[in-house]
């Protein structure tokens, strides 16, 4: 059997963790593939509410295994608290969740990193979300990191003052002022409810699922513009966002990647600092932030808003191999008059369908003008019940695209979810 994916395919909030709620109950086995906690993925149900960073989407499902593979970052604090949260309303979560023993720490020391990084960068930050995440993928390709399985070895306690001693040395370039040892209590009491849970060997977990004839669900993070290499360099994340990321970080071969699923927003946000090409400062762009409640479910900053750009959607459905589309918050369109989308970009006076190298050029959008459906969207349950102008729209990005949307999400409920046809490879 396959590893099916569903990703972000702009710059992250795209609504991942909805989709992969909903898809839930069609798998096994739910599996986050990288980054940390800088994620925020939202869930709406039964009129409850929810905001997953660490734990995987298939949580709140009775009979599906969430798995944290080893390309995830941890930090033990706000994985607790996640927890506890969810302990709280009656979610057995340390039934529910398994966790690599591949996976790496993210340490006190990381977060004082990152924000003492970010300080120097002054006008030019990343916009990072201060979770640590940066320093400690750095760590972890330095070869300096500590792993979750690490917690259970006799030394660890020396691991982590090895590894604090090195941060303290490399804090020393910064002008910051800092206590790295104010969250190492809550840190170490963390480190102990995690051995509450199933630490797993999860590459052989997940390919003895594939081998007894199961389906995973792999649920990305962030968006592919924020993809390491294929981002907008600097103003990424640290880690693979796109559909490689599945390989390296649950440890599955490609030749077991099943259907991927591209998430986009019927339009565009970016959270955090770097080239922004449909960014609207303007009162449409404010609409945009308080129709669709734009604020970031992580840090609470409010997110930039702007139209869609099919220039970037195309290259990430390029980098990603996209099987179908899932169109997230068209309802959020519902009140407009003009809808516009990048259709090409100007550079330099000439006209491109491909995202330039350089990420400070000065990119003017080319744009197609679409008439407004100027109706309630959020209580359609059927596809034929949808408007003329809104079913125009989605068929405008199919055809540029050259992909199927299988899914249309008209509002943040489980139950605002048109599928239309899902496809199974
Ligand atoms: P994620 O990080 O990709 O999981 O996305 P976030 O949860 O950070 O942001 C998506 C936001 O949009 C959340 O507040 C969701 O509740 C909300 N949302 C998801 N799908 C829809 C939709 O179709 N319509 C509307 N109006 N809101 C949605
Ligand atoms: P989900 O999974 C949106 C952004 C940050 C910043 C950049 C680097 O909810 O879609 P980092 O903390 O990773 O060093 O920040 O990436 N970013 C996100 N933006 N959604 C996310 O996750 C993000 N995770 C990181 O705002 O610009
Ligand atoms: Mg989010």
């Amino acid at each position: 059997m396959k590893v099916d994916v569903v990703l972000g395919l702009q710059w992250g909030d795209e609504g991942k963790g909805k989709i992969v709620d909903v898809l839930a109950k069609n798998y096994p086995v739910i599996a986050r593939f990288q980054g940390g906690p800088n994620a925020g993925h939202s869930l709406q149900f039964e009129n409850k509410k929810f905001v997953l960073h660490t734990i995987p989407s298939g949580v709140f499902r009775k009979n599906t295994q969430n798995i944290i593979g080893n390309g995830v970052v941890i930090d033990p604090i706000t994985f607790m608290e996640e927890c506890l949260e969810l302990e709280k309303t009656g979610v057995p979560v340390t039934q529910r969740v398994f966790i690599s023993k591949k996976a790496h720490l993210i340490l006190p020391g990381h977060r004082i990193i990152d924000a003492a990084s970010e300080k120097e960068k002054g006008d030019s930050k990343i916009g990072s979300t201060l979770k640590g995440i940066g320093p400690a993928y750095m760590d972890k390709t330095g070869r300096n990191g500590i792993r979750v399985g690490d917690i259970l070895t006799s030394d660890f306690r020396d691991r982590y003052e090895n590894l604090k001693a090195k941060q303290i040395s490399f804090l020393k370039q910064f002008d910051f002022e800092y206590d790295i040892n104010e969250r190492e209590p809550a840190w170490f009491e963390a480190i102990e409810y995690l051995k509450k849970f199933n630490l797993i060997d999860s590459e052989y977990t997940i390919n003895q699922i594939l081998d007894d004839n199961k389906r995973v669900l792999a649920e990305g993070a962030q968006g592919s513009l924020l993809d390491i290499d294929f981002g907008s360099y600097p103003f990424v994340t640290s880690s693979t966002t796109t559909c490689a990321g599945v390989c390296t970080g649950l440890g599955v071969a490609p030749k077991h990647i099943g259907t991927v699923s591209g998430i986009f927003k019927a339009y565009c946000t970016r959270v955090g600092s770097g080239p922004f090409p449909t960014e609207l400062n303007d009162n449409n762009g404010e609409l945009l932030r308080k129709l669709g409640f734009e604020f970031g479910a992580t840090t609470g900053r409010p997110r930039r808003t702007g139209w869609l750009d099919l220039v970037a959607l195309k290259y990430s459905v390029m980098i990603n191999g996209v099987d179908q589309l899932i169109m997230m918050k068209a309802d959020v369109l519902d009140s407009f008059d003009k809808i516009f989308v990048a259709t090409a970009y100007k550079v330099d006076g000439e006209i491109t369908e491909q995202i330039p190298y350089d990420t400070y050029c000065k990119i003017e959008p080319v744009y197609k003008e679409f008439k407004g459906w100027k109706r309630d969207l959020s209580k359609i349950t059927k596809e034929e019940d949808l408007p003329f102008e809104f079913m125009n729209y989605v068929r405008f990005i199919e055809k540029e695209i050259g992909v199927p949307i299988s899914i249309i999400s008209l509002g943040p409920d489980r139950d605002q979810t048109i599928i239309r046809e899902l496809l199974s490879k």
